[in-house]
Order: C-alpha cells, then structure tokens, then sequence
C-alpha cells in the first residue's frame, strides 16, 4: 500500500515502463532509437495524459464578479499571520514600547460560517458593519401532543451542532461607483450589493460519465490548492421592497437562543439543487433556508447594556448571539494555550469568533473592563462571554474536538459569579459610532465587576 502514496510514484512507474519496455526489445534483438522509445512511450502514456486533460476541462468556472460591485476584505498576508510569536504571549502595562492595539478585525456576514478579514471597519449601532446580518436555519418539528398535532419552528444553525458550516465560505460584494460596470439601475447595486456564498461538496465519483466527470472536478479542485470543489449562490444583501414581493420573501420568526426575532427568510432565492448539497456537506436533515435580519426589526438587547436613560438609545442587534461586539485579547488565547495538554497545536484566537483582537494587554486584563476607548470611540464593555462548545472547533477543518479547548477553560477560567461556564473574551456594546481600524490604539477608561446574570 505504502508506494501507493509515495509523491514520487509517477517516476517510478515510468522507469519500470522504460526498463521492460527495453527489456522486450533486447529479447526480440531489436536496437531502438531514442525516436522509438519516446514514440512507445507517449502510446502508452496516452490515455493517463488524455485524463488528465479532460480533467482539466471539468474545472468549476466561477461565477463573474457582481457587476458594478467590489468585494470587502483584507488583500495580502493576514494580521494574525504572527498571532502565535511569543512576543503576543505577556503583555503589560500600555507604554511606549508595549503599546495596546488593535490587531485585527473580522465580520461574519453569515452567522457561523468563515469570517471576513477587514484592515478598518465602519462600527455602527449593530457593532462592524456587514457583520452577523444573516443566519441559516433549520425547521425543526415537534412530537405529536396528545391531539396529535405537531409544531414547527426555524431555528438558526451554528457550529456547535454542524461544524461544517466553518467551510462555508461568505462574500460581501459592496456596490462601487468606481466600477466600470457601475450602474445605479442594476440588482445587484439597488440591494446594497450581494452576499455570495460558496460552499465545499464532493460529488459521487462512480464508474458513470458523469461520475468520471466528477473525478476530474475533483483533481482540479486538488490542482487548484482546495480540498473539495466549492458552489456558489448569490442573495441580495440588503433586497429592496419591490424583490421583496417579486421573490416572495416572507416575514418569519426564527429561534436564537432564547430569542424569535422576525426576520425575513430568503430560501426561495436558493436553487433547490444547490440547497440540497448545502444540506448533505453540513449534515443537515430538516429543511433549510437562509434568514437576513430584517433592517426595521433589530433586537435590542437590555441585559447588562448600557441604559437607555443614561446614554439615550437601547443597544441593538443583528444575528449576533448577544451582543454587537466581541472583543478578545490575543495574551489571553495564548495563556489557554499554554495550559492544554502537552503536544497540543497552538490555539487560533479565531475559534473564539471575535470582531476585534487586541494586543499589549497581559493576560485576562480585559476581565475587568467596562469602558473603553478603541481608535477615537468609547465602548461599553457589558460583560464577559461565557463559553460553550464552539471552541473546540477547528476552523480550518470544520471538526469538534470532544474536549479541547473547553476543558482546559473549565479548570481555571469559571470566573462569573454564578455561573457554572467559563469565560474568555468580552462582550462590547456601541456608544460612538464611527470607525475603528487595525493599529488603533485601546485605552481603558474604568473597570469594575462584571455580573453573571441568567437569561
Ligand atoms: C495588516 O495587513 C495588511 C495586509 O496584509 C497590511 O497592509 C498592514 O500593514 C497590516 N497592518 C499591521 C498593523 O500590521
């Protein structure tokens, strides 16, 4: 089995080709010429090159860009690119040499799925802009009761049930006047640009044509750098009234939590087909669609936020689990890190699912905060996140470690009174608008206790 997987096969399947090749010509006394040979040779190797050829025909040809828009994101090497130098491990006191900044910055359009990089962000009421405005969901339906009826309901999906949806991958195409096929008519430039979903799916590869067809999407996907052929669909990210009505969009109440914010499903813009793969990669049985949260009908969140008689208006919410924003300290990461058991990888401060990564502070410093400022905006810091499971997701992969790194969290990191969780990162409500950007500089303005308070 072995030499199957040696990198090298090829050689040696083509030296032995050559020896026996010869071999056969020394028994029948015939002197071959170099012509002779590679004539013999390419024979032979003609049906292989023929595949491979083909294979290459059934590359995945991806879509054209939304015309008249661009797509938002970080061009170039990432900011976290060193997130594990040692350097990012202690932090200390803000000085000139151990300055407190931004990181980096990242927005999950689709709740649960991979994240967008971003170099600076608008920071609206909502938190980053573009962040957490749509969500999958689930129709799940209830036993009988004893009438024998049935309920059903939508609930939003994340990765604690299907780690898969780490794979899933979300554009956000914004509309660019600068764009030479810019055009203030156009769909995609009335709906605020266009979310475009791409996803990984390995079709069946059987002894059909259309199974010899998918062996060659697949070895160019391999070809390409990608572990599996990606599909794409495309929604409005923000649909006008009048694609409302055409596409049938309908108002309904999805579970968040504890949570039924009204929000509008756009299933009916997702090609069945496409729908169905979605639902075999994630491992999903019940029916699925997509939900954007609905621009009218943001949640507000009264839990720990700051008072609307003191600061004049009540945070508010997209898809996000809790609050608008989700603040780590990447010193923090790397002290959990260090605990777990010996011969672990490092751990990605992205497992956590933050917005805005800082560095400078020592370890768990930002337990304490509750106000800051972060470029020229002040923030309420409202209260520390409580860990579950999502965690132990390996982004890269889209798999759950049974264990790690949730328990290594339990054994030091319950720290709300209270509470039976562990806590890592902080949750941050808006009271500035404006910006914020990678470089930025934090400074905190008071600290104080943070209180467990149940849903
Ligand atoms: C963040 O990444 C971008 C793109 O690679 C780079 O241009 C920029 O200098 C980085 N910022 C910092 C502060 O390292």
């Amino acid at each position: 089995m072995d030499s199957y997987l040696r990198p090298n096969m090829t050689f040696n399947v083509l030296d032995d080709l050559i020896i026996s090749v010869r071999k056969t010509w020394d028994d029948v006394g015939f002197i071959p010429t170099p012509l002779a040979i590679s004539t013999t040779l390419l024979a032979l190797l003609l049906p292989f090159i023929t595949l491979f050829v083909f294979a290459l025909t059934q590359r995945e040809t991806p879509l054209p860009p939304p015309a008249g828009c661009h797509k938002i994101g970080l061009r170039g090497r990432s900011n976290l690119s060193d997130q594990y130098a040692k350097k990012h491990a202690s932090g200390g006191e803000p000085t000139a040499s151990n300055p407190w900044t931004v990181k980096a910055l990242f927005i999950y359009p689709l709740k649960s799925c991979a994240p967008v990089e971003l170099e600076k962000s608008d920071v609206i009421q909502t938190g980053l802009r573009y962040d957490r405005q749509f969500t999958f969901a689930q129709q799940v339906t209830s036993l009988p009761n004893l009438d024998g009826q049935v309920t059903s309901e939508w609930v939003f999906s994340t990765q604690r049930t299907f780690p898969r949806l780490a794979k899933v991958e979300a554009e956000v195409w914004v509309p660019d006047p600068s764009s030479s096929h810019y055009d203030p008519e156009s769909e995609w430039v009335k709906s605020e640009g266009c979310l475009a979903v791409r996803f990984p799916f390995t079709p069946d590869s059987d002894f059909t044509l259309q199974g010899l067809k998918n062996c060659g999407k697949m070895l160019a996907a391999k070809l390409a750098g990608r572990p599996e052929p990606m599909l794409e669909f495309r929604v409005p990210f923000n649909p006008t009234k009048e694609k409302i009505e055409r596409m049938r969009y309908t108002k309904e109440k999805v579970k968040i939590w504890n949570d039924y914010p009204v929000a509008l499903n756009m299933g009916s813009e997702v090609p069945y087909e496409i729908m169905a793969k979605l639902k075999y990669t994630l491992g999903v049985t019940n029916p699925l669609t997509l939900f954007r949260i609905d621009t009218e009908g943001y949640r507000e969140v009264y839990k720990n936020a700051p008072k609307k008689q003191d600061v004049g208006f009540q945070t508010i919410i997209g898809m996000q689990d809790s609050y608008p924003l989700h603040i780590m300290n990447l010193a923090s990461v790397h002290h959990i890190s260090s605990n777990l058991p010996s011969g672990s990888p490092p751990l990605s401060v992205l497992r956590y699912r933050p917005n805005i990564i800082v560095t400078g502070p020592p370890p768990f410093s930002e337990d304490s905060w509750t106000k800051a400022r972060i470029g020229g905006r002040t923030y309420h810091i409202s209260c520390r996140t409580t860990r579950c499971k999502l965690p132990n997701v390996d982004p890269d992969i889209g798999i759950a470690d049974r264990n790690q790194p949730g328990s290594t969290m339990l054994k030091y990191r319950v720290i709300d009174q209270g509470s039976k969780s562990a806590c890592l990162g902080m949750q941050v409500s808006v009271l500035e608008e404006g910006e914020v950007g990678v470089g930025d500089g934090v400074e905190v303005l008071d600290t104080g206790e943070h209180l467990f308070l149940k849903k």
